[in-house]
């Protein structure tokens, strides 16, 4: 008969020491995993990490191979250094002549650990190892879930089964085990309850920021898990996705981009075929796809990252009965919902270092810089950097431009021997009586160079010489800002709180300096654009920037 050979992490917490404790383990047999946990009323930490490794080698049978590994030191060093066996020469007395605390745990473990050949393994803290990890959470778990308050709470997330259209409802994941109550051995589901998480849409700086609050809050305060869908919508369609723990989010939060990656092509109900490279109308709703794979995962809640067309789809999944909590994002800052998206500040200081730049060149030359900044419909990020540059002209969607107002406002700095100036626009301002500028015409209308029309225009009509710059998807790459950080790690927090109250269907949003949330269907509710008449525009105003119109 083949030696059957084991795998044991464990871990113990301790709320106060002396105070309530939970022991965890993970017992595995090839990929095999069974978790157990435990708890004790008033303990230690080095009792509770005893008692992890004496329930997980109760758990296995006699004569079977065991590594072991371990973070705690008491556990490692008194087992390898032989402490134990001195111990037991000394009639249970430490070196000092100390009682040796925990005794009925040591023996028990040394009777357990001839019965099997073990091997012990040292592991150097919580994050090293990611099923280190997995104990360290089901450990603490125990601890919140002896509260009262907490055990119920988790109770009914654990059984409330979704009875909705989508037919989303509690199920176990793949994942199930045993736990010892009092010495005995229950064979019982381990159901954790679920998020599931995605970005959607262009990506911003501050992303992987809330995807790393997400999966903090949800391990770190409740035990949920997180399972991230890739590329978007596409990796929740295809069911491309993996559980996410708090070691695969550590070091992101000054990341740019996203660790699951986006699209902004991928619609489920109107799904691209793979390999096709643009999105292109078809009748290839796959939505049925994408909660059968919300159900094959077990989730309770899909969190979604996203600007205005990402949370439309999220709203349509929460109409099919998906329980749905958005979290908004996008440089644009265009969300009529929320005082603030993430990524917005980041992309202003991008636009803003810029044009410092061009402002030091364009005085060397008496230039003319045009420089072109994202926004489709909306020109915050044109006249919060064209503030914030000192740009001379402003020309933003809201107020659709006039060329004289412009060669106005360049002639007279000219004539106060300022032979430079500096224009900031938005993608997809527009001369009035005309239309935005679209790059190409297809299934997707792409902004862009309107930059080089006025530049062509200016030149023309002042010959001074003129320049155009298009800063595009710098604006949405790099670290982002300090605020945005903090923002998005405040959003991220917020979501798992409405998925903790079982608040769906709401998406967060920043009011004044609090966070909020209000329902995915206000959230989705048309375009949130720069008032003409607004404090902010009048400050502008003030200090004599042209809008390229008489406001
Ligand atoms: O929504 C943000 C945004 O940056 C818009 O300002 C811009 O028009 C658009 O995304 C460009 O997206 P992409 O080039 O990824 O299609």
């Amino acid at each position: 008969m083949s030696i059957r050979a084991y795998e044991i992490y464990t871990d113990g917490a301790c709320s106060g020491n002396p105070g309530p404790g939970g022991w965890a383990a993970v017992i595995m047999e090839g990929d095999q995993a069974t978790e157990i946990s435990g708890y004790e009323e008033k303990t230690t930490n080095q009792r509770m990490e005893l008692k992890a490794a004496v329930e997980a080698l109760r758990f296995i049978p006699s004569g079977s191979k065991v590594r072991l590994s371990s973070d705690s030191a008491y556990l490692i060093n008194c087992f390898n250094q032989k402490w134990i066996d001195r111990w037991q020469r000394n009639g249970w007395l430490t070196g000092k002549g100390q009682p040796v605390e925990n005794q009925d745990l040591w023996l028990e473990l040394m009777e357990l650990a001839h019965k099997n050949t073990v091997e012990w393994i040292k592991v150097k803290g919580h994050s090293s190892d990611r099923i280190n990890q997995r104990c360290d959470h089901l450990a603490r778990a125990e601890i919140i879930s002896a509260n009262k308050e907490e055990a119920d709470e988790n109770k009914k997330l654990k059984t409330r089964g979704f009875k909705d259209e989508a037919g989303i409802s509690e199920k176990p994941h793949p994942e199930s085990g045993c736990k010892i109550n009092n010495g005995t051995l229950e064979k019982q589901e381990t159901v954790f309850p679920r998020i599931g998480l995605l970005t959607g849409g262009g990506d911003c700086p501050g992303l992987n920021a809330v995807i790393r609050a997400v999966v903090k809050g949800a391990t770190y305060n409740y035990n949920y898990e997180v399972v991230g869908f890739n590329s978007g919508f596409r990796g929740l369609v295809e069911n491309d996705a993996g559980l996410i723990d708090d070691f695969a989010v550590s070091g992101i939060l000054n990341r740019g981009g996203t660790i699951l990656g986006t699209s902004n092509r991928d619609n489920p109900f109107n799904f691209r075929p793979s390999g096709e490279s643009d999105y292109r109308e078809t009748e290839n709703d796959r939505s049925g796809d994408a909660i059968d794979n919300l159900k094959k995962w077990g989730i309770n809640c899909l969190i979604v990252i996203g600007g205005d067309g990402s949370l439309l789809l999220a709203h349509r999944f929460s109409e099919l009965g998906v329980p749905v909590i958005g979290i908004p994002k996008t440089i644009d800052n265009d969300l009529p919902a929320t005082d603030v998206t993430f990524g917005f500040d980041s992309a202003v200081t991008t636009a803003t270092e810029a044009i410092d730049k061009i402002h030091t060149t364009a005085e060397s030359h008496h230039r003319i810089m045009v420089v072109e900044v994202m926004g489709r419909h909306s020109g915050w990020i044109a006249l919060q950097a064209g503030m914030a540059g000192g740009g001379d002209i402003i020309l933003i969607p809201e107020i659709p431009f006039e060329f004289e107002y412009i060669v106005d406002k360049i002639m007279e700095r000219n004539s106060r021997g300022k032979k430079f100036s500096i224009i900031v626009v938005a993608e997809g301002a527009y001369p009035a009586g005309e239309e935005p500028l679209y790059q190409a015409k297809g299934q997707v209308k792409r902004l862009g160079g309107i930059s080089s029309v006025i530049a062509r225009e200016i030149e023309k009509r002042t010959e001074m010489e003129s320049r155009a710059t298009v800063l595009g998807h710098l604006q949405r790459g790099g670290s982002p800002t300090s605020y945005d950080r903090v923002l998005a790690t405040r959003f991220g927090v917020k979501a798992v709180e409405l998925f903790r109250d079982k608040k769906y269907n709401e998406m967060v949003c920043l009011r004044g300096h609090n966070i909020e949330s209000v329902p995915l269907e206000k959230a989705v509710a048309g375009t949130k654009r720069v008032d003409p008449s607004s404090e902010q525009v009048r400050a502008a105003i003030a200090v004599g920037t042209c809008f390229g119109h008489p406001l």
